[in-house]
C-alpha cells in the first residue's frame, strides 16, 4: 500500500512538520527553531517553549503541506510525537495533530520521539539490521539494538544528564552561549582535538552513561587550575581563549572515548551487529562522526549518520516512523494521551 504521512514534532524547542510518501520519501521538512528565544536563559524554558509552539504550529504544518505541493486531502494519516518530552510542548503538537486528524477524517499515529531519532538515518540510507544505534542529544543519550523497523531494545542510557546537556552546561560554566555543543566543537578544533586535561571516563563497565559526573569532574578540574571560583560561582579565565580551547578539546576527546568504549561492549556482547548508527543533535559534531566512523570500520561494521537536518529534532523522522507504522497497520486510538 502507498501512504502519505504528515509528521508533527513539538516535544522540546523545535516546532516541526513534514510530509513523507511511500514513492518519493520526504517531500517537505519544515521547522521553526526556538533556540534564539532560549539562548538568553542558557537553556530551554518550558513555558516559553509551549507558548512558541502554539504560535508556530499552524503555519509550520501549513508550510509543510505547501512545500510538498500537497493538501490535507492527500494525507492518509497524521503522525505526531506523543512522548517523551516537555509536557506543555508535547501537548501543543498532540492536540493539534489529533484535532486535525479527527476533523479531516484521517488516521492518527502517536510516535515515540526516541523511535524517531533511532530510525532517522533510515530516511536516507538502507541500513542492514541488526544495528547498534547511539542516540545523543540535549535531552537524551541512549544505546539501542535495532532488529527491524519498530523492533528495537534499549541497551543502556544516561543515568543523569544527556551528552548534549553536558556540552551545554560546561559551555555555560565558561560563560559561552547556548547551545554549547557547536561552540565546544569550534574551540576544540583550535586545540587540535588533543586530550590536554584527561578527564575521567566514568561507568567503564556498564552500557549506561553518566554525563553529570563528567560535568562535575570538569568543574573541579577547573577549580584545581584556578579557573573557577566555586563560592562565587564565577569563571575566572574569560580572557584566556587557549584555556577554553583546551577544556573543549579534552571534553570532546573524552566523550568520543566514552562512546567508543560503549560500542566496543556492544560489539562483544552482540557480535552479529552489522552497523553503527549515530543520531541526535550531538551527531552534528564532525569530530565525533569521524571518530565513530573510523572505530566502526576498524571493527568491520558499517557506519551511518543522518544529514544534519535529520540529526536535530525534525518532523521528517516522525513522518518516517509514522509511514512504517501505517504499513504495519499500527494506528492509535482517539484516546491517545500524552506519554502514551
Ligand atoms: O537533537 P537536538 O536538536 O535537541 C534535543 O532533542 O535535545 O540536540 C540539541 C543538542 C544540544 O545539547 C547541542 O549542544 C548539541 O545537540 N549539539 C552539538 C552540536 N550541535 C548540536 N553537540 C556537539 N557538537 C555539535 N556540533
Ligand atoms: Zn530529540
Amino acid at each position: 500500500m502507498k501512504y502519505t504521512i504528515l509528521g508533527i514534532e513539538t516535544s522540546c524547542d523545535e516546532t516541526a512538520a513534514a510530509i513523507y510518501t511511500t514513492e518519493q520519501g520526504v517531500l517537505s521538512n519544515e521547522l521553526f527553531s526556538q533556540v534564539d528565544l532560549h539562548a538568553l536563559y542558557g537553556g530551554v524554558v518550558p513555558e516559553i517553549a509551549s507558548r512558541s509552539h502554539m504560535e508556530k504550529i499552524h503555519p509550520i504544518v501549513e508550510s509543510a503541506l505547501l512545500k510538498a505541493h500537497t493538501s490535507l486531502d492527500d494525507v492518509d494519516a497524521v503522525a505526531v510525537t506523543s512522548k517523551p518530552g516537555l509536557p506543555g510542548s508535547l501537548l501543543v503538537g498532540l492536540s493539534f495533530g489529533k484535532a486535525l486528524a479527527w476533523a479531516s477524517g484521517k488516521k492518527l499515529i502517536g510516535i515515540n520521539h526516541l523511535e524517531g531519532h533511532v530510525f532517522s538515518a533510515c530516511i536516507e540510507h538502507a541500513i542492514p539490521f541488526p544495528f547498534a544505534c547511539l542516540t545523543a542529544s540535549g535531552g537524551h543519550t541512549a544505546l539501542y539494538r535495532v532488529k527491524n523497523f519498530g523492533d528495537y531494545e534499549l541497551l543502556g542510557q544516561t543515568l543523569d544528564d544527556a551528552a548534549g546537556e553536558a556540552f551545554d552546561k560546561i559551555a555555560k560554566l565558561m560563560n559561552l552561549p547556548y547551545p554549547g555543543g557547536p561552540i565546544i566543537e569550534k574551540l576544540a578544533q583550535e586545540a587540535k582535538f588533543q586530550d590536554v586535561f584527561s578527564y575521567p571516563r566514568p561507568m567503564k563497565h556498564s552500557l549506561n552513561f553518566s554525563f553529570s559526573g563528567l560535568k562535575t569532574a570538569v568543574l573541579y578540574d577547573m577549580v584545581k587550575r584556578g579557573a573557577y571560583d566555586l563560592k562565587a560561582k564565577c569563571f575566572l579565565k574569560d580572557d584566556d581563549l587557549e584555556f577554553k580551547q583546551k577544556v573543549a578539546s579534552s571534553l570532546l576527546v573524552c566523550v568520543a572515548d566514552i562512546f567508543e568504549n560503549k560500542l566496543l561492549m556492544v560489539f562483544k556482547e552482540y557480535p552479529t551487529t552489522e552497523a553503527v548508527v549515530f543520531v541526535g543533535g550531538v551527531a552534528c559534531n564532525n569530530y565525533l562522526r569521524e571518530r565513530l566512523k573510523n572505530f566502526a570500520t576498524k571493527h568491520g561494521k558499517q557506519f551511518f549518520v543522518p544529514s544534519r537536518q535529520y540529526c536535530t529534532d525534525n518532523g521528517a523522522m516522525i513522518a518516517f516512523v509514522g509511514h512504517y507504522k501505517a504499513q504495519q497497520n499500527k494506528y492509535s486510538p482517539w484516546t491517545l494521551d500524552l506519554f502514551e
